[in-house]
């Protein structure tokens, strides 16, 4: 979870160091440092906070001036040792000539770093990763070469790394490590690129290639060496990176998040594009597994976060549409449970980033228990989409905002695009009504100010219930979630049916429900649960069908959504819920693209 750059190559490092980290900063933004050779040796440079501050530090300095041509740099999410400037990457060893940035969490540090005091090695910082450069330069005291006592220290190693790594003896020469943690290396001509994702490298260059667990580059300007550490063989392929910069910059919108919002007509459209044909779904990705799919009697579905939820909604839709059954879990229960597997089971994992610890914990698992394992990413190349034996991009672009929107529609997407092409018997009018789904979310966005309007109305609120039946229950559950880490209030979501086994005793006039209530099967039940409410003296905000006749006399405020098929309808009724979340951790005055405490990828557990 947090952001490394690298360059080695014709151009002046430092600038592109400091401009990779902006780009990477919503990975992790708690301090950040550099360390590049120049005529002086290494300089490092460190500060607490935002990218900006090391920035300041610079220009306050003479380093403005410094002349480089390779370096590293690092963007902290802290695990061991709090954020500040000891802490802050890169770390070094006792004779400062190992300098390490690195992502990830070195599981076994605390033994690794007796060891190395009982040999003499003395520690600044309270990291994990000062250990790296420490082992590094206790083989190197042994008698190894830099590279061979970096895989000898690579292989003592548990946990999740990837690591940018100069040695101060030899400036020609970068070195990149890679196990759990994301690393892609940007190929230029006569340069190279080092990144965490790809958002640092598209302005350089549009090629790259991403290493493999236990892989580690030896990069120089001219050429790059992969090796795998356990001497296994490697897979080295060149990708295409899919993005420019446009789309990963904020555009004409105030913030990513809501500029991922807006973006969500064309994120349904890019999910379903080249996949919805005459004679049904086409899912390229799933081809090369296609017949283990039908002999399938059992769906498992792992993901965190708002990509569980989105799970959730896939529960309904492979039950209802493919008539397979389904159960949907938390990565990181999943991991750890003890259940028995029958044949014939698959497990999918959800996850935007393809980065998530615990999605890609429970994915090992489902891989040792010989499960077949489909991914739904949207980060190509990215590990999650590597490990799993077949997936579904989800081709949304970038998604910056730490606050997952587009992605949870594009999931969506996915799942009902999967179910459809599971499904024995195919669903009528599910796949025209998709097409129609861009236009329906687009016609919402258009009055993306009347939600803005009734964001002023209940950002005074400190607590909040959103209510949901069926497939609006996990939608209920992702609203209350966006709410919650764009204001930091304090929401709940629910399925509408349990309020009176609990959650209606909170209701009053202080205490808002926002309440999902689309024309559709359980439109009479919602509406009880709502009386049951108003009779309680509880504001609720309804988000219902265009036409309905009722629910203005029940609803103190009511956000009409245009009509759609029941399993496609979290595709329009969580729009209104990102927005109303975004306008009030707007309006509230927070970061609502780097929400406190919060990072876009979690790949620690
Ligand atoms: C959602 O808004 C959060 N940012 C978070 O819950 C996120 O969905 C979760 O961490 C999973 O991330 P992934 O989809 O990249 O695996
Ligand atoms: N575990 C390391 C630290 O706490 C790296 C954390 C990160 O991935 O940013 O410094």
């Amino acid at each position: 979870m947090c952001g490394i750059i690298g360059y080695i190559g014709k151009q002046q490092a430092l600038p592109i160091l400091i401009d990779g980290l902006k780009k990477l900063e919503y990975r992790g933004y708690d301090s950040a440092g550099f360390a590049v050779h120049s005529g002086e040796g290494v300089v490092v440079k460190k500060a607490v906070g935002q990218v900006a501050n090391l920035e300041k530090a610079i220009l306050d300095s003479s380093f403005q001036i410094l002349d480089s041509n390779i370096g590293i740099a690092h963007t902290r999410w802290a695990t061991h040792g709090v954020p500040n400037e000891v802490n802050s990457h890169p770390h070094t060893d006792c004779k400062q000539r190992v300098f390490v940035a690195h992502n990830g969490i070195i599981e076994n540090y605390k033994e690794l770093k007796h060891y190395l005091q009982e040999r003499g090695h003395t520690f600044t910082s309270a990291t994990d990763t000062e250990v790296v450069a420490h082992l590094i330069e206790d083989f190197i005291n042994q008698g190894d070469d830099f590279e061979k006592a970096l895989k000898l220290a690579l292989n003592m190693l548990r946990g999740a790394y990837a690591f940018a790594i100069i040695d101060a003896e030899n400036s020609a020469v970068l070195y990149a490590a890679k196990c759990q943690s994301p690393l892609v290396i940007g190929l230029g001509q006569q340069e190279h690129f080092l990144a965490s994702d790809p958002s640092a490298l598209i302005t350089h260059t549009k090629n790259a290639v991403y290493l493999n667990d236990f892989e580690m580059a030896k990069i120089s300007a001219g050429e790059i060496t992969i090796e795998n550490i356990r001497r296994e063989p490697t897979d080295t392929k060149v990708v295409t990176l899919e993005w420019n910069l446009e789309q990963a910059q904020k555009g004409n919108y105030q913030h990513f998040m809501q500029k991922e919002i807006f973006e969500g007509p064309e994120t349904v459209k890019l999910a379903f594009a080249g996949r919805l044909h005459e004679a049904g779904v086409k899912l390229g990705g799933l081809e090369q597994v296609k017949e283990k799919l039908e002999t399938i009697k059992r769906v498992i579905i792992c993901a965190c976060g708002t990509s569980y939820y989105a799970g959730l909604v896939g529960e309904y839709l492979f039950e209802e549409i493919a008539g397979i059954p389904v159960e949907t879990h938390f990565a990181s229960e999943f991991r750890y449970r003890q259940e028995p597997f029958e044949p014939g089971t698959a497990a999918i994992f959800i996850s935007q980033s393809g980065e998530t610890a615990d999605t890609l914990g429970a994915l090992r698992k489902a891989k040792e228990n010989g499960l077949l394992t489909l991914g739904i990413v949207n980060v190509v190349g990215s590990t999650i989409a590597r490990e799993t034996d077949a997936g579904v991009y989800n081709h949304a672009g970038p998604e910056i905002g730490v606050a997952s929107t587009k992605a949870f529609l594009s999931q969506i997407t996915v799942l009902a695009l999967m179910a459809e092409y599971l499904a024995k018997v195919k669903r009528p009018g599910l796949l025209e009504e998709l097409r129609n789904i861009p236009g329906k979310i687009g016609a919402i966005l258009a009055r993306a100010s009347e939600i803005e309007k009734l964001a002023e109305k209940y950002l005074y609120h400190k607590n909040f219930i959103f209510l949901g039946r069926r497939y609006n229950y996990p939608t209920a559950l992702e609203g209350a979630l966006k709410l919650k880490e764009i204001s930091y209030l304090h929401a709940e979501g629910y399925g509408a049916g349990e309020l009176k086994h609990g959650p209606i005793a909170m209701i009053g006039k202080e205490f808002p429900t926002i309440a999902l209530v689309p024309g559709n099967g359980v439109l009479e039940k919602m509406y009880s649960n709502l009386e049951e409410i108003k009779a309680r003296s509880g504001p609720i905000l309804a988000i219902a069908t265009e036409g309905d006749q009722h629910i203005s006399a029940i609803a103190s405020d009511v956000f009409y959504i245009p009509a759609t098929l029941e399993p496609l309808e979290p595709l329009l009724t969580v729009v209104p819920l990102q927005l109303l979340a975004y306008y009030i951790g707007a309006k509230l005055g927070y970061n609502v693209d780097k929400p406190r405490n919060l990072a876009k990828s979690v790949t620690v557990e």
